[in-house]
């Protein structure tokens, strides 16, 4: 009895092919298929997995999706020309819709899509609500696209329903995600990622059961309950050294699983108030081993985590370092802290460590901090970095509202990319908003040419 239905689904035996151009038809055939009781999914998936021909495939329920994607002639977000042939500087083509390589990393325009956290994981699997949320990106032009902060082991998650990378089995959702932006002609990479003493919190939109969370595992540099973040985080445990190697082989691990996933970069997260933010800065580092102490001691971790990255990812693909590049507590907090000389002194070792990228950021690290936030605000920093460490390419972020703002940051020499977070939420169709304030017509993708006017 079993056997029977076998034969329904058998797109010989039903003749769908004469229904490929007539999809009502198919769709009440499916029905009526659906409808039969005895059909199991058990036999359906075993249906679905009897050799096909080519031809069966196209016209039934199994096809390579590759096939149907429309190629795109020129990369979305490419420069074209200028729209207006008269306007001052229309022979200029701006910087930012100038194409910028580092290593085999080639992106259409100097714009990255900034990590953002989307607590919309379990288990640390993406989903396809990130396939279309950085797909989108994709589409709409942006060079590159950087996943969110994804965690090298699960109790490196902010909260229960990040993002992670510390299993074998998230590699084929990233890969699949991937393969879609880099289909469009974008480069993706993504973010590694430690919470450090800011992890098992509460995602901003769901209540997971107590069981999801690790609230005896926090760890960090230094512990206890003078080194909790706030009185709303949770008390942190100090890292003993060989569990300091253990995060450190983590960071490569996954970093080899971005490069199975084919991943274009990858961004180790250094900053906002992290593991290796609260490493590096004496605020939350109270060790008086190796790991704590002198600079040298609060960045070990750090270049021991770029050299184990290193080691495992791609030598011909660029690696991102992104640092907060100031605790913003000077006159608020007596004592040492983490400040932009210590970022300039530490993106000297790391470039010689083998950071392609450094990515400047700022805060995150202690709940006192004065934030003073205006557009292009951490630009200074970036700046800095820029000026003193020649030869190492630097990201600009926070609050650069569009193209004339982000273009004046890299005409003066501050940055050589750009990175949007809040704007592509506000506007996934940032990139080409942004080439049209600077007079550019730059390349829709193809399917959506006709939204051009
Ligand atoms: C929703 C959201 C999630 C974020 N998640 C991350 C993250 O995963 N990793 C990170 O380094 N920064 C994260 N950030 C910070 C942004 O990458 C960016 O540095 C910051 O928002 C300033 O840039 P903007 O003014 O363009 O938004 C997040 C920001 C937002 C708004």
């Amino acid at each position: 009895m079993l056997h029977r239905p076998l034969r329904a689904f058998n797109p010989i035996a039903l003749n769908l092919g004469r229904f490929s151009q007539s999809p009502s038809l198919l769709n009440r055939h499916r029905a009526a298929l659906v409808a039969l009781p005895s059909i199991s999914h058990k036999h359906f998936f075993h249906a679905k997995t009897t050799p096909m021909s080519a031809y069966q495939q196209k016209t039934f329920h199994g096809y390579a999706e590759e096939e149907f994607r429309i190629k795109q002639d020129v990369v979305p977000g490419t420069y074209l020309g200028p729209i207006d042939n008269t306007k001052p500087g229309a022979d200029k083509v701006p910087i930012l819709f100038q194409p910028f390589h580092i290593k085999d990393l080639t992106m259409a325009n100097r714009i990255v899509v900034a990590p953002m956290c989307m607590y919309s994981s379990k288990n640390g699997f993406m989903t396809n609500f990130h396939l279309a949320h950085l797909g989108s990106f994709a589409i709409h032009g942006a060079g590159l696209v950087i996943a969110e902060a994804s965690a090298v082991e699960p109790r490196g998650r902010i909260s229960p329903q990040d993002a992670g990378i510390w299993d074998d089995a998230h590699i084929h959702k990233i890969k699949e995600i991937a393969e879609f932006v880099q289909s469009q002609g974008s480069k993706m990479g993504i973010q590694l990622a430690h919470a450090g003493r800011k992890a098992s919190m509460r995602p901003p939109y769901s209540n997971p059961p107590d069981s999801d969370y690790w609230r005896e595992d926090v760890v960090a540099p230094s512990g206890g309950e003078g080194l909790k973040w706030d009185q709303t985080f949770v008390t942190p445990r100090e890292l003993a050294v060989e569990e300091i190697q253990q995060v450190v082989r983590a960071f490569g691990k996954a970093a080899a699983r971005a490069a199975k996933a084919g991943l274009d970069m990858v961004e180790i997260h250094g900053a906002h108030g992290y593991l290796i933010h609260n490493f590096l800065s004496p605020v939350t580092n109270k060790r008086t081993d190796q790991y704590g102490g002198s600079l040298e001691n609060r960045a070990r971790i750090l270049m021991e985590v770029i050299r184990e990255v290193r080691a495992n990812f791609p030598a011909e693909k660029p690696i991102f370092l992104r640092v907060s590049a100031s605790d913003l507590v000077e006159g608020v907090l007596e004592g040492p802290s983490w400040d932009i000389e210590q970022t300039v002194q530490i993106a000297k070792w790391v470039k010689e460590a083998g950071v392609d990228v450094f990515h400047v950021s700022s805060g995150g690290n202690v709940a006192q901090q004065k934030l003073n936030a205006y557009p292009g605000y951490q630009v200074p920093f970036a700046e800095q970095v820029k000026k003193q460490v020649p030869g190492l390419a630097v990201v600009a972020v926070g609050i650069i509202t569009g193209g004339k703002l982000a273009e004046e940051v890299l005409e003066s020499e501050r940055a050589d990319l750009i990175a949007v977070a809040r704007g592509f939420l506000r506007d996934p169709n940032f990139v080409l908003n942004a080439a049209k304030e600077l007079n550019v017509k730059a390349k829709f993708s193809q399917q959506y040419e006709r939204g051009r006017r």
